[in-house]
């Protein structure tokens, strides 16, 4: 029996080159273990953190955020900021607190975000992006890696010089997402620019991103594009056994059966139990209500007001017995 190729980040191996992107609102420590669970998974992301609140103990989501448990490995932390000094704090508190993997978030285009200079604001600061990476590498022993988009936009595309810059900074892996921050998810993710990136960068693995949502195409990018590995957002937010499928094709092995209606149910409800055991009863039943769509809507194609009507059920127990007597 063939097994997937394994990938390594400094001297971290991992099983399988397929990872969990990092999802702000989304890659918890219930999502992540759901993921686990299924098998298949290299190496899985946290969401973005911000130093902060990390180091000043008032980020209020803070136990929740950096929730973890020894089986959720292995796994790296992201952090988002533009303050070199205070990233480099943050790296240490992480790396102090466990963390064996400290990623950069230099690519989320969020306003509130990359207008003030951070996440993907660094993209028009690249010495600035530098000195981050550069800082943060001093600060910790554990690896660095850099999550980076393409460029701000179609005239600054700075990808290739900056992951050489990023490099010979030291940072251990760079993940490219193929677009650049103009673009949030438009169109669609350029993997012959993420070619040209990893190209730029023998020496360093690079883990491409976009738009990777059946095996089929991850085996024909993982095979193209010259990357060591290739990372997984949404497809696995609407399908948790694809990471599992794909690492399974990259192995050469046969398909597995695609999960029936019940299956799916079931995965849903024990991902709501999860989440109350996280964030407690009542808000983990809120919080949960945007997995509802993802999970269900294929699988019971069903109209927009009875989705409304289940989205809108008040108590988390109602909600739960909701789910669990839906017919199919
Ligand atoms: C809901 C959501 C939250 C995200 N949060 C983060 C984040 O915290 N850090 C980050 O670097 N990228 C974040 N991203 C971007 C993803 O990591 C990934 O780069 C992007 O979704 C493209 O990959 P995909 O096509 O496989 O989804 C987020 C994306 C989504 C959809």
């Amino acid at each position: 029996m063939s097994t997937a190729p394994s990938f390594r980040i400094g001297a971290l191996a991992f099983p399988s080159p397929v990872v969990l992107a990092p999802l702000a609102g989304y890659s918890d420590l219930p999502f992540r273990n759901l993921i686990r669970d299924r098998g298949g998974l290299g190496l899985a992301f946290s969401e973005m953190i911000r130093p902060g609140g990390l180091l000043l103990g008032r980020e209020k989501k803070k136990q929740w955020i950096l929730a973890t448990g020894p089986e959720d490995q292995p796994l790296g932390w992201q952090i988002y900021g533009k303050d070199p000094p205070l990233m480099a704090d943050a790296a240490r508190w992480l790396q102090d607190h466990g963390a064996r993997l400290i990623d950069l978030n230099m690519g989320c285009p969020q306003k509130k975000i990359s207008f003030r200079g951070a996440g993907a604001g660094l993209l028009k600061t690249p010495d600035l992006a530098v000195e981050i990476a550069e800082r943060v590498i001093k600060a910790v022993t554990v690896p660095v890696t850099a999550k980076i988009r393409l460029g701000w936009d179609d005239h600054t595309l700075i990808g290739q010089d900056l992951a050489r810059r990023l490099a010979e900074a030291g940072i251990s892996a760079l993940t490219v997402h193929g677009r650049t921050a103009v673009q949030s998810f438009g169109g669609q993710a350029d993997w012959t620019a993420i070619a040209a990136i990893a190209a730029t960068i023998p020496g360093i693995p690079v883990i491409g991103n976009g738009d990777i949502s059946t095996p089929e195409t991850a085996v024909m990018r993982l095979a193209t594009s010259g990357c060591a590995a290739i990372m997984i957002g949404r497809g696995a937010m609407r399908n948790p056994w694809l990471i599992r499928d794909i690492t399974q094709a990259i192995a050469g092995r046969p398909p597995f059966p695609k999960p029936g209606k019940a299956e799916i149910l079931t995965l849903t409800l024990h991902h709501f139990d999860r989440h109350s055991e996280l964030y407690g009863p009542e808000k983990g039943g809120i919080l949960f209500r945007k997995w509802i769509p993802l999970y269900l809507r294929p699988l019971l194609k069903m109209e927009r007001p009875a989705m409304v009507k289940l989205l809108t059920i008040p108590g988390p127990r109602e909600l739960r017995d909701a789910l669990a007597s839906l017919p199919v």
